[in-house]
């Protein structure tokens, strides 16, 4: 497997190949991407990250069983990466990527991480920044143009795709080397979106401009994070993109061409009693062999 990956990245696999689908669903435009932009840039002024420390170790428990077969130079998506506390915490756990020779002088072993957000990030704000062999891309989900098709191996997503407009899933498939791998957290509606969001976001709202006879210049950015958060879950809730069941996970995923190997719902309860759901899906682009070649 770890030859024919090689041959890809390197861009001289000698045939042209329509994959198994070919309607792929059109893009989902009740996403409001510059909402999101808007809410994270002044989330990350004062926060690290916005998931819980189980959802990242059990990604990077995932990625542990496929680390050792990437090919040399092997490169990791990390979709929707935020500050890269994902990398910082691998790091942490597994020191920086390193290159490893053989004796004949040969890589043997080189792993990169390239992480992709649409929040602008100063450098500063990168955790694993100075790391060697950890790149960062500022572009939305679903405009990946600066990367290439079939190029890289293994793609993680931390509570982030499925923020992304659908067509988010399509430039993954694109990206990806067929063979390679993919590790998903994905948002439970059920933690994500309150019952009582829209009274919260009134109550919110009022608390921040008044009403038409009482208004005001909106005073604390606090009030400003909460009411941008409260309006990118409703936006969330509305466009109808968080998975509820493992029914619409299957479609979707298998819809742009990949093979869902496992999904899972886990649950959490933090101290304060709070039950976290979410879902863990595992994915792979299937390999060339199970590819429909052209005539
Ligand atoms: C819930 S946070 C998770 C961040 C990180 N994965 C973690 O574990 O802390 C969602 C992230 O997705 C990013 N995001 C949302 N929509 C995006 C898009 N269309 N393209 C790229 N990144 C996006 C946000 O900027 C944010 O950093």
């Amino acid at each position: 497997m770890a030859r024919a990956l090689t041959e890809i990245s390197g861009g001289s696999y000698p045939v042209t190949f329509s994959e198994v689908h070919k309607t792929v669903p059109t893009s989902n435009t009740l996403i409001d991407v510059d909402a999101q932009r808007a809410y994270y840039s002044l989330f990350y002024e004062t926060n690290i990250s916005d998931s819980t420390p189980e959802s990242r170790s059990s990604l990077i428990k995932r990625l542990e069983s496929v680390r050792s077969s990437l090919p040399p130079g092997g490169v990791i998506l990390d979709l929707g990466a935020g500050k890269q506390i994902l990398e910082a915490e691998h790091i942490s756990q597994f020191g920086t990527p390193k290159t490893v020779y053989n004796w004949r002088g040969e890589c043997v072993y080189a792993y990169n991480f390239l992480t992709v957000d649409h929040t602008p990030l100063r450098p500063d704000q990168l955790l694993a920044h100075d790391a060697p062999h950890v790149s960062h891309l500022k572009a939305s989900g679903d405009q990946l143009d600066p990367i290439r098709d079939a190029s890289l191996h293994v793609a993680l997503s931390n509570l982030a795709l499925d923020f992304m407009p659908r067509k988010s899933i399509e430039e993954l498939h694109r990206v990806l080397v067929p063979g390679g791998r993919v590790f998903l957290n994905l948002s439970d509606p059920r933690s994500t979106i309150p019952n009582n969001l829209d009274d919260a976001y009134a109550r919110m709202n009022y608390k921040m401009y008044g009403n038409r006879w009482t208004r005001k210049k909106p005073q604390k950015t606090e009030d400003r994070r909460t009411l941008l958060m409260l309006k990118n879950k409703r936006m969330l809730r509305d466009a109808k993109e968080l998975f509820e069941t493992n029914e619409q996970i299957w479609e979707t995923f298998t819809s742009y061409g990949f093979s869902l190997l496992s999904v899972t719902n886990c649950s959490q309860e933090d101290s304060d009693g709070w039950r976290m759901h979410w879902w863990e899906v595992d994915l792979e682009k299937p390999p060339i062999e199970n590819l429909v070649f052209k005539a």
